[in-house]
C-alpha cells in the first residue's frame, strides 16, 4: 500500500486531506524490524511517533518486584501508533514495545507530529479520544489484576483481545489467533497453568470454543454480563 492510502487507513489521520497526508508520508520513514525484536525500551529516551504499517506489537512492562515477570499492557495492530507518550511529555519511554510478528513502521518524528497536531485540531481531538479509550482499557486493566479470583482475570483478558482483535458475527465473537498461553498469563497476570485450565474450564460449561490458535465467544453479551468490569 502507498504510503499516503496507508496514512488514510490510520484513525487520527483519518479527517486530513491528500495534500497533508503526502506532506506528513514525505517526513516519516519507514522502518522494518524482525519478529522479536525491541523497537523501543522501556526507560530510554525518545521522541518520535511509531504507526504500524504491518505487523503486530506488544507493549509490555518488566515488573522487577516479581522475579522480572512480564506485564503485557497492550497488543497493537496496523494503524494503531505508539510513543506518543514521550513525544508529548518528554520523559522517558514508558513501556518496552516488542515486535510480535515481522513489522514495518512508519516513524515520524516529534517536531513534524507537533505541528501537525498545532495546525489541525482535528488530530489532536481524534488523539484525545483514542488515549482516553486506552486510559480506560488500563483501568480495566487494573481493576482485572486486582480481581482474586483466575476466571475473573482471565475472562477480562479474553474481553480485551475480543475488543482489540476480535471480530463479531450474530452475537459470537472469534478471536482468530490467540496469543500464546504464555503471553496470556503475563497479561492476565497469572501463570500458564492458570490459563490452561481456566480456558479449559469456560470450554466445559460452553462459554467458549477453541479449535487451534482459534477462540470463539459463542455468547459476547452473555460473558460480558458475566465478567465485564
Ligand atoms: P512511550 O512512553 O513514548 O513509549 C512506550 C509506549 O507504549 C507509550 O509511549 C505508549 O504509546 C505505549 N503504552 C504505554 N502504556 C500503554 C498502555 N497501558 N496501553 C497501551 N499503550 C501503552
Amino acid at each position: 500500500m502507498e504510503k499516503v492510502e496507508f496514512l488514510k487507513s490510520v484513525p487520527i489521520f483519518s479527517e486530513l486531506k491528500d495534500d497533508t497526508l503526502a506532506q506528513l508520508s514525505r517526513s516519516g520513514s519507514v522502518q522494518s524490524f524482525s519478529k522479536e525484536s525491541i523497537i523501543l525500551s522501556e526507560k530510554e529516551a525518545g521522541s518520535a511517533l511509531f504507526i504500524i504499517i504491518s505487523g503486530k506489537v506488544k507493549i509490555s512492562r518488566i515488573s522487577t518486584e516479581d522475579d522480572d515477570r512480564e506485564v503485557i499492557l497492550s497488543i497493537l495492530n496496523p494503524s494503531d501508533f505508539f510513543g506518543e507518550m514521550s513525544l508529548l511529555d518528554g520523559l522517558e519511554r514508558s513501556a518496552t514495545c516488542t515486535a510480535m510478528e515481522d513489522s514495518k513502521i512508519l516513524i515520524i518524528q516529534r517536531n513534524d507530529f507537533l505541528k501537525l497536531l498545532e495546525d489541525h485540531p482535528e488530530v489532536s481531538i481524534a488523539l484525545l479520544q483514542e488515549l482516553t479509550q486506552r486510559l480506560r482499557a488500563a483501568g480495566m486493566k487494573i481493576k482485572a489484576l486486582s480481581l482474586k479470583d483466575a476466571e475473573g482475570k482471565v475472562a477480562s483478558v479474553l474481553l480485551q483481545l475480543a475488543d482489540d482483535i476480535g471480530k463479531i458475527k450474530h452475537g459470537v465473537v472469534e478471536i482468530e489467533k490467540l496469543p500464546f498461553q504464555h503471553e496470556l498469563a503475563n497479561m492476565a497476570g497469572t501463570s500458564r497453568e492458570t490459563i490452561s485450565r481456566t480456558l479449559h474450564a469456560f470450554a466445559k460449561k460452553g462459554l467458549v470454543e477453541l479449535e487451534g490458535s482459534k477462540l470463539r465467544i459463542v455468547d459476547y453479551e452473555k460473558f460480558k454480563e458475566l465478567y465485564g468490569l
